[in-house]
């Protein structure tokens, strides 16, 4: 059994497009995936601050990468597929998928470097594939938008077969 990680920043929830069309993602998925999600509308993850920049020093220095701090990157790093889905807002991504992103991207767990400064992808998720749209909200809204979802869906492939 194959584990796929949905990190699902589709911050309205049912009624978002995005999700909407991630789930049809899902449900069309082949025999023999586990979902596991992280809902970053609810989820509890927070900015570094100074001060939880210097905590999570301290940790990555004695070589604590069991701390809890660093559960959503071994739950990261434990994928082998991951789906990222998020609307496109204020020309960006939301800053809870921009947390998320800082929360997980730690050395030793979610990615290496070696001495000539070479970086690699660590654990069963590599390729990147990204979609970006957007779109103008009062005109979903009164049913003249695009036909085709306007949504950022990006998707982690497995790299293996
Ligand atoms: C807070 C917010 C910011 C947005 N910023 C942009 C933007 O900068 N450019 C754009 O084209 N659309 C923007 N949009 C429109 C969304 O991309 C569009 O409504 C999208 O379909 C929302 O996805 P959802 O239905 O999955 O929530 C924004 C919408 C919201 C709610």
């Amino acid at each position: 059994m194959k584990k796929l990680l949905f990190v699902d920043c589709c911050i309205r929830g049912d009624v978002s497009r995005t999700k909407k069309l991630a789930e049809a993602f899902l449900s069309a998925l082949p025999e023999g995936y586990a979902i596991e999600r992280v809902d970053l509308g609810t989820a509890e993850i927070y900015p570094l601050d100074r001060a939880r920049y210097f905590a999570r020093e301290k940790l990555l220095d004695g070589g604590k990468l069991g701390d809890p701090l660093f559960g959503y990157a071994k739950q990261l790093a434990e994928a082998d597929v991951v789906l990222v889905a998020s609307p496109f807002w204020d020309m960006g991504i939301p800053a809870r998928l921009k947390t998320y992103i800082e929360n997980v991207s730690i050395a030793g767990i979610t990615f290496s470097c070696d001495q000539a400064g070479n970086y690699e992808v660590q654990g069963g998720a590599h390729d990147l594939s990204h979609d970006p749209r957007h779109g103008d909200p009062r005109r979903e809204r009164n049913g003249t938008g695009d036909a085709l979802p306007q949504s950022d869906l990006q998707i982690l492939r497995h790299r293996r077969a």
